[in-house]
């Protein structure tokens, strides 16, 4: 049966918990079976920022949560740098199960996932979204453009204007990527505050 004539069950979630329960038991590609636990996503349910990565690696894995380990840690300081707690942003992931030996995620894996993200998009509706890394930047926003390249714009994702910036991983092998990565966030946290109003 053609999955375009008949939405899945999911779609018809009303809320981000309602969500989880529709889909927290996937297995539609191969890692929902070697995974250890499901990454949905952490935080507010209606944030006005949300944070996009890549896939969850070992310890977001072990957890259940999104950025846990040592990127994770580097990632609240950086949200912290521009006046935001992790509790207050919501911060997921395009793949809610981790690829083995942390290899890069599959475009099939991502095609399959996507839908997830995006409907956690439409039921937070946040008014900016940070993509961090390439691959999560591309594989949102259907592009395959250089990271270098998407840092220069500012996209629109169903009305949501979305940014990208380095990955923490990456911060953590390149530092001098950091300042990049400073004026990067500090944009975001000015073009959140202009369409959210400084609170
Ligand atoms: N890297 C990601 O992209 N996401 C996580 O949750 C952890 C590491």
């Amino acid at each position: 049966m053609s999955s375009n004539l008949f939405a899945e069950d999911f779609q018809k979630a009303d809320t981000i918990a309602e969500l989880y329960e529709k889909i927290n038991k996937c297995e539609k590609c191969s890692l929902g079976k070697s995974r250890n636990k499901f990454v949905f996503g952490s935080g507010n349910p209606n944030a006005s920022a949300m944070l996009i990565g890549e896939a969850p690696g070992a310890e977001e894995d072990k957890q259940g949560e999104p950025f846990v380990g040592r990127a994770g840690k580097l990632l609240t300081d950086i949200l912290t740098a521009i006046n935001f707690t992790r509790e207050e942003v919501y911060i997921a992931n395009i793949l809610k199960c981790r690829p083995p030996n942390n290899r890069d995620p599959l475009p099939s894996e991502m095609e399959t996932c996507k839908p997830y993200i995006l409907k956690q998009i439409d039921l937070i509706k946040p008014k900016v979204i940070l993509c961090l890394g390439r691959i999560a930047a591309n594989s949102l926003l259907n592009k395959n453009l250089a990271l270098g390249k998407m840092r220069d714009n500012i996209y629109e994702l169903n009305n949501i204007k979305v940014m990208a910036t380095y990955h923490p991983a990456a911060l953590l092998r390149n530092p001098n990527w950091k300042r990049g990565c400073w004026e990067d966030v500090k944009k975001f946290r000015q073009l959140h505050d202009e369409l959210v109003g400084t609170k």
